[in-house]
């Protein structure tokens, strides 16, 4: 994880880099810093703790004023968070920030000890730096920078200043690095919203290239030879960072859930990549992906099953990367991810790729590595998440599962008793689900005290409740499990204690009765119960309910998934926690 901003060009170098650095913050938050030259002197600023820790501290240090730098911030891997871990690392007569893992750090150390090197903070990155610099004794930047690529084994995206020089260096393997293109000025960045607002124009760095930002002009090299590159254009708008008038962005983004729905729906509507959608020529389908996106995977599983009859089993990416894989000539695998540059989903696609098996990837990040190396791609357009919780990514990789199997469903021949009007209908019920927030507000007054919660459901729902449960945990630091209804009396139903909430999701007609049943094993043993279920099912009594209007069973999820959202947001905000940047995540898992 952790984020990387490098600037060089006429214009207040703090002030881009910080602004880079907010952008890239849901990338890690342990520590931050930056390093500011003129070519002549170089300035480094680091502190623990969030960007606007560092924020305060530069504005009470006195102004520095170069014309190129670069910022880090971080996400501990190797070492706490300390401010002799935090980067910028200074070694001899290199500064560097470092995003990734480097495998091979303590061997290279160890040879470095011998040469005389003394390190002060428990990074590799520290040990980058001072191979880099042990370099520069006996060769060029260039050639030192070439040697030190072939020298390091694992992930990294590389911001290099070199003492006395006027230039940014930077290589990358296996983390992200791209570079912004503007007149007169250039941007470093691990994603392109730390500088979007100055240019939409970038291209992407490639793992074999060394990237030279200077004044005037910028050189990429292959090897050593200079190659150019494409540009390209994003069409993502800098102001959906904006915050508007929300206090946090998972509830923005919450908001933001039926107009990206709507323009998902509208896309597939007017033809766009719908072949993608009929999974008819498949007869099993592995879904592969991490966290929330994998537990879209887990509705996608459901729906494709039950709807069009094909067998799909859906794997963690961190498993599925070492696990036997044993396919037919007509299998797929879909890789499902928001940022498209989770380490294990990344890896998890080379290998299926290098088995030359079709992957498809259903991705937000248009830019992403995973959006340019899958095979095929379903963009879910549903624009940039802020905070660490997903929540509208989550929902619109959700509607591309309903709309798969929905055209699968078609295309076989099996289901025709529900039509696309039916998806139509669903941006504007979710509206005003979303505008009931009184009813999630009562909920979360009922959680928010407790230090453990159960969310229990059958068949789908149970995909359901898999989501909900991680969305509390992440933002509420609350302990939470998700189960199999009839598997509770298996072993689980020994934690169920006086007052301890269970919330029971039930959508299922067919499948009602047997949760209730569990969810009552569980009142019996002193539980407090909460359900969350269909204006249809709602035959029930004294429980605290949250209710949603009855839609066509491929589309139920998206109305139901958010309600638990929002219960997630209001009990975090109870608790008085971090919603944004939950202890412990970053939003990008770029490392193993
Ligand atoms: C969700 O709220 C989490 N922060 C996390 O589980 C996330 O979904 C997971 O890390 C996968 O990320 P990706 O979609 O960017 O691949």
């Amino acid at each position: 994880m952790c984020g990387i901003i490098g600037y060089i060009g006429n214009k207040d170098v703090s002030e881009v880099l910080f602004h880079g650095l907010y952008s890239l913050e849901y990338r890690g938050y342990d520590s931050a810093g930056m390093a500011i030259s003129d070519g002549a002197h170089l300035k480094t600023l680091k502190c623990v703790g969030r960007v606007s820790n560092l924020e305060d501290n530069y504005k009470n240090n006195e102004k520095f004023n170069g014309f190129f730098g670069i910022a880090h911030t971080r996400w501990a891997t190797n070492g706490g968070a300390s401010f002799e871990n935090a980067h910028p690392h200074t070694v001899g007569k290199v500064t560097l920030v470092h995003n990734g893992i480097i495998e091979n750090a303590d061997s290279i150390k160890s040879s470095l000890i011998n040469c005389g090197y003394h390190f002060y903070s428990e990074t590799d990155s520290e040990v980058i730096a001072a191979f880099l610099d042990n370099e520069l004794k006996h060769n060029n930047i260039f050639k030192s920078i070439q040697v030190l690529r072939k020298s390091l084994k694992g992930s990294y995206a590389l911001g290099i200043i070199i003492d006395g020089d006027d230039c940014i260096y930077a290589i990358r393997k296996d983390s992200p690095l791209l570079v912004g293109v503007n007149q007169d000025e250039f941007f470093l960045a691990s994603d392109i919203s730390a500088f979007l607002r100055y240019t939409n124009k970038y291209f992407l760095l490639e793992e074999t290239e060394l990237v030279v930002l200077g004044k005037d002009d910028f050189k990429v090299y292959k090897d050593d030879i200079v190659v150019s590159k494409e540009f390209l254009t994003s069409n993502s708008e800098s102001h959906s960072l904006d915050k508007l008038d929300y206090d946090h962005y998972m509830l923005k983004e919450i908001m933001e859930e039926p107009i990206v729905l709507k323009n998902l729906i509208d896309s597939y509507r007017s033809g766009e990549n719908i072949d993608l959608y009929d999974l008819s020529r498949y007869d099993e389908i592995h879904i592969v992906a991490c966290g929330s996106a994998m537990y879209a995977g887990l509705i996608g599983q459901s729906l494709i099953e039950e709807e069009a009859y094909i067998k799909v089993n859906v794997f963690p990416a961190s498993e599925y990367r070492y696990k036997k894989k044993i396919f037919n000539s007509k299998s797929l695998v879909i890789l499902v991810s928001q940022s498209g540059e989770t380490a294990d989903t990344i890896a998890a696609m080379r290998e299926v790729k290098n088995m030359n098996i079709p992957t498809l990837g259903i991705i937000n990040n248009p830019n992403s590595t995973m959006a340019r190396e899958c095979d095929k791609v379903i963009l879910i357009n549903a624009g940039i998440e802020v905070a660490v919780a997903t929540t509208k990514a989550y929902i619109n990789q959700v509607c591309v599962f309903a709309l798969m199997a929905y055209t699968t469903s078609l295309s076989k021949g099996i289901s025709n008793d529900v039509s696309l009007d039916d998806f139509d209908s669903i941006p504007v019920l979710l509206q005003n689900i979303l505008d009931n927030s009184h009813v999630y507000k009562e909920v979360a007054k009922d959680l928010f005290e407790h230090d453990s919660c159960f969310f229990i459901g059958r068949g789908i729902d149970y995909a359901i409740c898999m989501e909900g449960s991680l969305k509390l945990k992440e933002v509420s630091y609350i302990h939470s499990e998700a189960y199999q209804a009839g598997e509770l009396k298996h072993g689980t139903i020994s934690l169920i204690d006086d007052g301890i909430p269970v919330i029971a999701v039930i959508s299922n007609s067919f499948l009602k009765d047997k949760t209730l049943a569990n969810l009552n094993e569980t009142l019996a043993r002193g539980a407090y119960g909460i359900v969350v279920t269909t204006s249809e099912l709602d035959d029930l009594k004294d429980f605290r309910k949250v209710l949603v209007p009855t839609v066509n069973r491929f589309c139920q999820s998206l109305l139901i998934v958010p309600t638990l959202q929002l219960i997630s947001y209001y009990v975090s905000l109870y608790r008085g926690c971090d919603i944004d940047k939950p202890k412990n995540l970053a939003k990008s898992v770029t490392v193993e």
